[in-house]
């Protein structure tokens, strides 16, 4: 049976514009809540394939978004590295033990891919319950991003620690970068030998480098990635997406499949640069979501921006947890219904 949202992402005609949010698996919905309360916390969950499973499918099923997404979180690979990981209220994600010499990236576990066996007992246990007109994204961050808060241990404003190291000991992190780089090939094609559908990379603070240091430091191992998933899985779609860099588009290029759009970055300005050469997936404001009548007024600007072009409708960043679940829904029937309107019209 076809998949809407992979016809999309190949940018083959598809009777409407398939839709999915960035977190669309999280706290906005009561259903996910009640599994976290039953097993108690988030790193809990993404370890337990059942509830991988559970919670992945829940947006599907009450959404009926057209991609479902993994359940994990991209700081699970590192944490398998050898870098405990806890989830602090009000901080975020803390790894207490860093990475700031040779020595530390000399410990880190090359297995990791192994070890996160868990992840790819989740996707298996998606699969078999996943409507076959639905796809699967599988993901990971991207070397850089994760690199980030190996680096700094938790999130940052200034990004100063890794910063120091792309200027003061630039080698370093390139080792760094590279290991990460093996690590997230192995892994995003074992999620892909698992089951998933597509797979999305994840670079949310490529916007900390300047332009030429984002090449370098981080969309060229994006690159590299996606290079190495096409030539084994040709018929997978992959997503790069890398928040705070649209002013960098016009030399971003590579063998996705598939380019994430930001919210601050205009979609005609993409569509001007990017043409249909790659599905543009976006990117409405997520706070618009707070409304309905926002939310219809960004849905019918980038509906109307990208009739005839390759588009697949998201969030230009992840849904914030007090965005009332119907207005969530009215976002996706509403993307849904006036894509369809749009072609019929034609
Ligand atoms: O999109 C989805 O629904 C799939 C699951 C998913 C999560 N994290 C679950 C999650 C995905 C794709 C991610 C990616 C992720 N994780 C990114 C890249 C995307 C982005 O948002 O920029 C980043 C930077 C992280 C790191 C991370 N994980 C942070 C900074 C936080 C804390 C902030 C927050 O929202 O609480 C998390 C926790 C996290 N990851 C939650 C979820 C559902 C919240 C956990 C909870 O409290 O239940």
């Amino acid at each position: 049976m076809r998949k809407i949202f992979i016809d999309a992402c190949f940018g083959k005609e598809t009777p409407y514009t398939p839709v999915w949010m960035m977190r669309q698996a999280g706290r906005y919905l009561p259903e996910y809540m009640e599994v976290r309360r039953k097993v108690g916390n988030f790193l809990d969950m993404t370890r337990n394939p059942e509830v991988v499973a559970e919670v992945t499918i829940q947006p599907i099923e009450i959404l009926d978004v057209d991609a479902a997404i993994l359940f994990s979180d991209i700081l699970n690979l590192p944490m398998e590295m050898g870098l405990p990981l806890k989830f602090e209220k009000g901080v975020g994600p803390v790894f207490e033990k860093t990475i700031s010499s040779e020595e530390d990236i000399d410990a880190l576990d090359p297995k990791a891919d192994e070890k996160i066996a868990y992840v790819y007992e989740g996707v298996r246990k998606i699969k078999e319950r996943l409507p076959e007109n639905k796809a699967l994204i599988g993901f990971a961050g991207s070397p850089w991003t994760i690199s980030t808060y190996m680096v700094e241990g938790r999130g940052s404003k200034q990004y100063a620690k890794i910063k120091k190291m792309v200027y003061a000991n630039p080698m370093m992190l390139h080792r760094l970068l590279s290991f990460n780089t093996n690590e997230t090939i192995e892994y995003l094609s074992k999620q892909i030998e698992a089951g998933a559908d597509a797979v999305m990379i994840f670079d949310s603070w490529g916007g900390a480098l300047e332009k030429e240091k984002f090449f370098e430091f981080s969309w060229n191992y994006m690159k590299e990635i996606a290079r190495n998933i096409k030539e084994k899985y040709p018929n997978v779609p992959v997503i790069g997406f890398s928040k705070g860099v649209g002013l960098y588009m016009s030399e971003m290029d590579g063998e996705f499949d598939v380019i994430g759009v930001d919210w601050n970055t205009p979609m005609d300005y993409a569509l001007g640069i990017f043409k249909d050469n790659y599905t543009l997936q976006g990117n409405m404001d997520p706070t618009r979501l707070y409304s309905k009548s926002a939310t219809k007024e960004a849905v019918e600007n980038i509906a109307n921006i990208m009739n005839g072009h390759r588009h697949i409708f998201n969030l230009g960043h992840g849904i914030l947890p007090d965005v009332p679940v119907e207005n969530a829904k009215f976002f996706v029937d509403y993307a849904k219904e006036y894509s369809r309107k749009l072609r019929e019209r034609k």
